[in-house]
């Protein structure tokens, strides 16, 4: 599968993205090996902190079905952005964990641009279990 086409099912995730309070609606599709894909989009809530990132509910989404960070090939994010969108730290501090360090990351917008980075390049130095 290309970029273009993860990027895509990124963007209908985001149609049924749940975002009353930012209006900013995020879409993202994990690609496994297998070449399935599994959905995310961010769901808010009237006690904000409560809210949930796209990358992060596709990447639970997966987990939820049997599916490891041995399984991963890529991820796609998109959002209105001038530029393709930036994953929050606390969305980089969880793909750190549960995303393989060789997975494929596509930042997208919706004019078509895609960036494509890893894990390691979006947060370097990271905080993780042998931290502990
Ligand atoms: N959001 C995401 O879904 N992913 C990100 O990486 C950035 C932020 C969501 C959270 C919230 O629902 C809205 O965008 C505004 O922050």
């Amino acid at each position: 599968m290309t970029a273009e086409d993860l990027v895509y099912q990124a963007i209908e995730a985001r149609e049924m993205s749940y975002s009353p309070y930012s209006k900013f609606a995020v879409g993202a599709a994990l690609l496994t090996k297998n070449d399935e894909v599994y959905l995310g989009t961010n769901i808010e809530n009237a006690a904000f902190g409560l809210s949930m990132c796209a990358e992060r509910n596709a990447l639970y989404n997966a987990y939820c079905h049997g599916i490891s960070q041995e399984d991963i090939e890529a991820i796609a994010i998109v959002a209105d952005t001038e530029l393709p969108v930036s994953p929050c730290g606390s969305c980089r501090q969880v793909l750190s964990e549960l995303f393989p360090k060789s997975g494929k990351i596509y930042l997208a917008n919706m004019h078509g641009d895609i960036k494509e980075t890893t894990i390691d390049e979006l947060l370097p130095y990271s905080f993780d279990s042998d931290d502990l």
